[in-house]
């Protein structure tokens, strides 16, 4: 099965259309990483922290909001086409990008202050990413997992009104169309158990557990789209049927990529129940929600 972030074109969908983290749920992890720091060095706090470690990092999203509080920051990824567009993108000379594995960090032992997985360690072997954190940790930094659900859909305008309801509707669609598809069963019941798996699978007794903390952010369908677009549940599900199209010898066509691509339906509905046929999807402004868990710890053991 493809994961969805090995494709150039994925990689793509995701630097344009996935959210960004509110300051709140920046602040969140600073603060702790600031409480802890003070907590075991019991000195004055630096104004800066050496080095962040962001594992599973895309093409940056979560990298550079957290690289101001940092000397030195390296982003890690097992895909070299997210690092590639992490580099293109990099406007920031204390950033590094590197292809590396969240299960073998390409970092010496010791040296991070924080080591940050955002939206990422549903994919990764848990035991061993935390093993790794534990190593390439300082003895007081900390480990934050940024974990989402999928999101709440509102649209800010419509011809007819009833954005509430026209939300509710799109919301529901969007949540049918990602379980239409073909998806890994262990990486998508996660949010289901609100993470708490992931949080009890880190060996340390000082951690703590922030639930449903709300990101919002505004975006437009087009976005919502691409979003979806993005997810491997639709990726694998169109890869697998126009497998079948051309195993029975048909001609593929962008009108039978349409018909068949789970994250067009759910456009081509959202477009009908909203009214707005005659309206660019990057025109149709939407304000949208994510439950967050934020998942932070220190003191890891082997
Ligand atoms: C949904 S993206 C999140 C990107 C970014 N951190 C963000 O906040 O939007 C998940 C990322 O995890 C990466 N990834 C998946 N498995 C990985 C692993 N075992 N080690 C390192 N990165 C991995 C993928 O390549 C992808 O870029």
């Amino acid at each position: 099965m493809l994961r969805g972030f090995e494709s150039q074109a994925i990689t793509d969908l995701y630097a344009k259309h996935r959210p960004g983290y509110s300051q709140d749920i920046i602040n969140i992890v600073m603060d702790y990483v600031k409480a802890t720091n003070k907590l075991t060095k019991s000195g004055q706090e630096e104004s800066k922290f050496e080095l962040l470690v962001d594992v599973g990092c895309g093409s940056g999203q979560a990298t550079n909001l957290f690289a101001p509080f940092f000397q030195r920051v390296k982003g890690v990824d097992i895909s070299s086409n997210q690092i590639l567009e992490a580099k293109m993108q990099n406007k920031l000379s204390h950033v590094y990008y590197v292809q590396g594995s969240a299960e073998s960090i390409p970092v010496p032992d010791n040296v991070a202050d924080l080591v940050l997985s955002a939206t990422s360690a549903y994919w990764f072997d848990l035991p061993k990413f935390y093993l790794e954190t534990q190593r390439v940790l300082k003895k007081n930094g900390c480990l934050a997992v940024l974990c989402p659900c999928l999101p709440r859909i509102e649209p800010s305008s419509l011809p007819l009104g009833n954005e509430v309801e026209m939300g509710k509707y799109a919301t529901k669609l969007f949540e049918k169309h990602v379980f239409s598809g073909v998806y890994n069963e262990k990486v998508y019941s996660y949010p289901v158990r609100k993470y708490k798996d992931v949080f009890e699978a880190i060996p340390s007794d000082d951690k703590v557990y922030v639930g449903d903390v709300n990101n919002y952010y505004q975006s437009t369908l087009e976005c919502i789209v691409g979003q979806l677009k993005s997810f491997d549940s639709t990726q694998n599900h169109l890869e697998q049927k126009l497998k079948e199209c051309r195993t029975a010898g048909m001609e593929i066509t962008s009108d039978l990529v349409n018909s068949i691509d789970l994250s067009e339906q759910f456009r081509q509905k959202v477009n009908a129940a909203w009214k707005i046929e005659d309206v660019a999807d990057a025109e149709v402004l939407v304000n949208v929600e994510t439950d967050m868990y934020i998942l932070l710890a220190h003191n890891l053991h082997g």
